[in-house]
Order: structure tokens, then sequence, then C-alpha cells
């Protein structure tokens, strides 16, 4: 690697990015330059997307502003829709994910001193979720991308998004200290709600239809045996709980708590004693408790950009919409839109034809749509708001037991879950 102390040129300088004008520019390291799509972010939807391009010989190159460490450990989702499995295996990361992937068939339903199972398969057709985390997700990812030698910088945090309406939108970002240009023919943002692509669109261009909650979730992942072989979702009067998992030695679970609460004010035996109020129901068994080993609280909120693209710039995921976490959504939506986005390529590649990619905001937001509206069902039935009446929790319960006592009511609520709906 050489380093070259001649200036920039000053199309890379005048283009920077006014917070960083006072940082060396280097050009001279070899650093992609030029790409045919650039990803910004390595979440979810940047890493599949780059191997789905990459498996159809389209050149791109992935930059993420954190460290690989901090990428691969972050915890998030945990279900994934039998389309997401699809699309992993699709990119060739499905084999770790068969072999330590645990199906699940349905989710129970804890109301009103009451247990439901809703089993998936009989009211869907035969679909199934599955649970492995997405940090494990996100290890998949990059390995095979690394393994391949496709550019996938890591620590390259990108600054601003210019040329948008241009047919050569640039990306600059900052790499080793250093503000660097990457020329692409696309550009694609997966860099999450708080990433910079959605805002290097024109004002005007985009609308944000959004809402938020006045309650969090408390998360915390326990060296504990899961309670239940699949996942329950409580009611309570004292609000919602769920218990999930990661494998059969390690539990995933959630408390609501208020908004912004302090993790600090939930040592964990208050932890335990609450899940165990919240889950109880007629002769469950009690959680087996074991020491928590991450805490963290996570804002509720639904969000939705409109349109995904603009120009050359594509949004993917959550940089372009976010779920509450209640209907486990965040994750399938942001492989569903790289799904998309990758056939998309793939056609203009093979045919030359931009129709897939004109389309792609339309054919992505049917499906964050209904996404949308179940997440909010979900955490709307689910969840003890701060406000609500008594007349609020009946209809709450009311809709509970309809699930319950309904194969209709039941199947819309799987076909939901599972994403086994058209759109
Ligand atoms: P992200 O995973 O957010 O990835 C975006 C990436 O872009 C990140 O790696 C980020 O570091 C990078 N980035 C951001 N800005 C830049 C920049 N300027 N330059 C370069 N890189 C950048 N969903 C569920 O279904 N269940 C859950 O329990 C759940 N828990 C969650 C907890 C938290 C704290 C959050 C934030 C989300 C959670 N979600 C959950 C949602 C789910 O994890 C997301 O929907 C999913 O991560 C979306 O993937 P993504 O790739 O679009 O975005
Ligand atoms: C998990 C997260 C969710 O938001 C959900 O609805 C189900 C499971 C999980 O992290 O395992």
């Amino acid at each position: 690697m050489t380093m070259s102390s001649s200036p920039a040129p000053p199309d890379d300088t005048d283009a920077l990015h006014p917070r960083e004008r006072t940082l060396p520019v280097d050009t001279a390291i070899p650093l992609p330059r030029r790409t045919r799509v650039g990803i910004v972010g390595a979440g979810p939807a940047g890493l599949l997307l780059a191997r789905l391009l990459n498996g159809n010989g389209i050149d791109c190159v992935v930059l993420e502003s954190r460290d690989r460490a901090y990428a691969e450990h972050r915890q998030r989702a945990g279900i994934l829709e039998q389309s997401t499995v699809d699309a992993l295996r699709a990119s060739g990361a499905g084999e770790r994910l068969d072999r330590e992937g645990i199906a699940h068939d349905g989710v129970e339903l804890r109301f009103d001193g009451r247990s439901h199972r809703v089993d998936f398969p009989s009211l869907t057709g035969g679909s199934r979720v599955w649970v492995y985390a997405q940090t494990e997700v996100v290890k998949d990812l990059i390995a095979l991308q690394l393994a391949d030698g496709a550019p996938l910088l890591f620590e390259a945090e990108a600054l601003s998004v210019e040329g948008v309406d241009t047919a050569r939108p640039v990306i600059h970002y900052r790499h080793d200290g250093r503000v660097r240009t990457l020329e692409c023919d696309y550009v694609v943002g997966c860099d999450g709600f708080h990433g910079v692509t959605r805002r290097s669109v024109p004002q005007g261009v985009l609308t944000s239809y959004e809402r938020t909650y006045p309650y969090a979730w408390l998360g915390i992942l326990a060296d504990a045996p899961p309670v239940y072989d699949e996942l329950i979702y409580a009611h309570s009067s004292r609000g919602f709980a769920l218990a999930s998992m990661r494998s059969p030695e390690v539990s995933r679970l959630y408390l609501q708590v208020p908004g912004g609460e302090d993790p600090a004010a939930w040592p964990d035996e208050r932890i335990w004693d609450e899940l165990d109020v919240r889950l109880a129901s007629a002769g469950s068994r009690k959680l087996e408790r074991g020491p928590i080993t991450a805490r963290s609280v996570l804002p509720m909120r639904s969000q939705v950009t409109e349109p995904m693209s603009h120009g050359r710039v594509f949004l993917a995921g959550d940089a372009a919409h976010i779920v509450p976490p209640t209907g486990a959504k965040g994750l399938n939506l942001a492989a569903a839109d790289v799904v998309v986005l990758a056939r998309a390529f793939e056609h203009l590649e093979r045919e030359g034809s931009s129709e897939l990619l004109d389309a792609y905001s339309d054919t992505c937001l049917r499906r964050v749509w209904r996404a949308e509206h179940f997440s909010y069902f979900m955490t709307t039935t689910l969840h003890a708001h701060p406000d609500g009446s008594p007349f609020d929790n009946r209809l709450q319960l009311s809709q509970l037991h309809r699930i319950a006592d309904s194969r209709h009511a039941a199947a819309e609520f799987a076909e939901n879950y599972t994403g086994a709906f058209s759109g």
C-alpha cells in the first residue's frame, strides 16, 4: 500500500462534508473508488444485498461505520420468516442457519388467565418461522463476504451522498481518519433509521409517516433455558412480556417498561420477579433464572418513508421504515426489500431494463404497510397504555379472545406473523 503526500484532486476536496474539511484527504490508498452499487451499512439489509448482487456478478462495495465486532454482537431480532430463510439460503448463508436455527410452528398467547397456542402450519397451509438470531445472520454474511474478497469496509462512516439527482452519485466517507470518495452508478442506503442516505435526498422529495409509543422494551439475554419450547406473548395489566430464546441454553426475554426507562432501575431480581408475574398463566411453569449477560432498553416507533427511492438512490430496511418489534418484522422487512432490489439490479444487468428498479418503492411498500399494520396491531393489543382505561383493556382482551376462538381470526394472525401473505 503506497501513501502519497500529493494534494487531493479538487473535486474530492470540494465535495467534502462541511464537518470534514479539516481532515486530510488521501486518494492514493488503493481502496475502491468506483463501483456499480455503493451500499451504506452492513446490517442484515446491506450484507444480504451485497451477497445477492455478488452472486449475480454485480460489483458492489459495502461501507460500515462500526467495527466488525460491534456489527456482529449487536443484540436485536431473533425471528426469521420462511422467505427470509429462503433468501439467506439463496445468498449462500444457509448452512449454519439450517444446522442451528430452530423451526417454530406456533406461538403461545397468554391473556386473561388463559393460554392459547396459534398453530401456524395448519392455519397458513404450511408456513412456520425460525429462531436464529440477527447476530448470527450478520456473522454468517460477513464471513462469506470477506471470504469472497468482496469489498466490505468496517469503520468506514458515510458522511454524505451527493449527486443524488445525477447518473453518478458519490458517497463521501471517512476511513482511517481520512475522507474518501466512492463513485457509484447506484447508491443503496441500508444505514438504519439514523443513517445519512435518507437525509441526503433533497428536502421535499420524501414523506415520512410516523407514530411513537409511550412505552419501551427492556430486553435481556440470560444463560437460562427457555421456559417453553415456543415463544410466549403475554398480555397483563402490569404490561406486556415476551419469552423468546436463542438456544436450548439461552433465553431472550422482554418486558414493557416506560419510555426512556434507565436499565439500571431494573436489577436482576426485579426483572425475574416481573417476568414471573406477567408470564404466569394457569398451570404454567416458572422461569428458570440464570445470569443476565446483556440488557438494553429499546424505544418503540413506527415510521415509513415514501417513496423508498429517488433517482439512483434507494433506501432499504430500517433506513426506509421502522416497526415496533412486537410483530418480529424489522429484520424480515429488511430482507424482503433487498430481495426485490437484487432482482431489480439483476434485471437491469440482464435485460438492460430499469423497469423493476423503477417499481422498487411501490413493490416494497405493499409489504411494508402490511407489516406496519400488523406490528401496530400487536403492539397496541398487547401493551398496557399508560393512559389506558378499563374499557381499552377490555377491547384488547376481546381481540385476543377472538384470535383464540375464531379460526378465521387465528389464520389472519398466523398469516401476518409468518409473512404468508401476498403483497
Ligand atoms: P441495521 O441493522 O440498523 O443496520 C444498519 C447499519 O448501518 C448498521 O450496521 C450501522 O452501523 C450502519 N450505519 C449507520 N449509519 C452509517 C453511516 N453513516 N455509514 C456507514 N454505516 C452506517 N426487530 C425485531 O424483529 N425484533 C427485535 O427484537 C428487534 N430489536 C431491535 C433492537 C434495536 C436496538 C434496534 C435498533 C432494532 C431492533 N429490531 C428488532 C429491528 C431489527 O433489528 C432491524 O429492523 C434490522 O436490524 C434492520 O436491518 P438493517 O440492515 O435495515 O438496519
Ligand atoms: C424476538 C424479538 C421480537 O421482537 C419478537 O417479536 C419475537 C422474538 C427475539 O429477539 O427473539
